[in-house]
């Protein structure tokens, strides 16, 4: 993996999918390339799109079915990088080099559109945790996505004295998205302003690196399990009396982590049910 300079739109590639009479159509409104795999886009936003910080939505873009020679929409799922307040709509996404949408989605530029059907739907949401005192964010990969989200919306820091993001990743450049996302909630000012006194303070930022030399190696889950994390961090291990989570990743680092919290004594919450911690795939393997 080689970390690249962000690229904007100007130096994107420069075969970006032409679309015609597309139904949910958005427009591409920037495109930042994170590294060789890694890329984030911004769309327009429909008028009518409500969501809770943390959802995803189907996007894609059309494609020929080559028995019929028609197009129809080819849709993955995304979750919404971007705060519910928020005019855009912001999502960050993998370059699968032979994946159906991605191989193609990676060469969007701005005023190419994309399909976004307007349902969002997902788990990471405040509404299915009881109130806490800390709450965790644990992702892997993309997995930061949802956290990118609610990250940048006032409730989760006005509901927790303690925000803890984790982030895991095998090389460095992986690292570049979260990085630059954490800058800018610590040094934007009009973000602070909508985000409330003392917030700063509240948000702590944990990377780890596991193929590639960094401040801090080793999967969440083993630094957890040692003690580092804590230790690091100057907290105890997860309790139900006061801390919440939140788990994106992969299917493994979900299982894993989810069977720790269990062990902590936390459990699983849902929309309906609220509980202690939620989980919710980066994508399906
Ligand atoms: C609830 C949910 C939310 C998702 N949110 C995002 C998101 O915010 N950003 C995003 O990039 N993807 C996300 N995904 C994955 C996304 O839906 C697609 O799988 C991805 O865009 C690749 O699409 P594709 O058609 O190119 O390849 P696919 O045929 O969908 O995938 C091919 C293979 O690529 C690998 N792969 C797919 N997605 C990823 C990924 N994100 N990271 C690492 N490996 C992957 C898997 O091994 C998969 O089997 C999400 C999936 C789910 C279920
Ligand atoms: N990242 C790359 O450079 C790269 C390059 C080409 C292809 N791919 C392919 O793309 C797919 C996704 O790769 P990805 O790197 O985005 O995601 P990934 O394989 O899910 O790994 C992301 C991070 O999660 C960690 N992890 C995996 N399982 C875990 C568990 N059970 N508990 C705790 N941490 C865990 C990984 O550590 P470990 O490193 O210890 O597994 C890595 O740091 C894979 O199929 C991969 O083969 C990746």
């Amino acid at each position: 993996m080689t970390e690249m300079t962000p690229v904007t739109n100007a130096e994107a590639q420069q075969t970006a999918p032409k679309t015609r009479a597309m139904p949910d159509a958005q427009t591409v409104t920037a495109v930042t390339h994170w590294t060789d795999r890694l890329f984030s886009f911004r769309v327009t936003r429909p008028a009518t799109l409500r969501f809770r910080s943390g959802e995803f939505v189907m996007i894609g873009l059309m494609q020929e079915d080559p028995k019929t020679g028609r197009e129809k929409p080819l849709l993955r799922a995304y979750s919404i990088a971007s705060p519910s307040w928020d005019d855009e709509l912001e999502f960050y996404s993998i370059k699968v080099p032979d994946g159906p949408l991605t191989s193609r989605l990676q060469h969007i530029a701005v005023g190419d559109e994309i399909i976004l059907r307007p349902k969002p739907v997902g788990t990471l949401v405040h509404d299915a945790l009881l109130p806490g005192k800390r709450l965790w964010l644990f992702a892997t990969g993309t997995g930061i996505a949802p956290f990118a989200s609610l990250l940048r919306d006032p409730q989760t820091f006005e509901d927790y004295d303690e925000v803890i993001l984790t982030h895991t990743c095998r090389e460095v450049g992986e690292l570049a998205y979260g990085r630059d996302l954490i800058d800018h909630i610590r040094s934007d000012e009009m973000l602070a302003e909508l985000m409330g006194e003392g917030f700063h303070e509240k948000l702590r930022y944990y990377p780890t690196t596991t193929r590639e030399e960094s401040a801090k190696m080793g999967r969440i889950t083993d630094l957890m399990r040692s003690g580092e994390a804590f230790a690091d961090l100057g907290v105890e291990a997860p309790r139900s009396e006061t801390d919440r989570a939140m788990i994106c990743g992969n299917l493994a680092f979900n299982l894993e982590l989810k069977a720790m919290l269990e062990e902590y004594g936390l459990e699983e919450g849902a929309n309906s049910d609220p509980k202690h911690y939620v989980v919710e795939k980066a994508f399906l393997d």
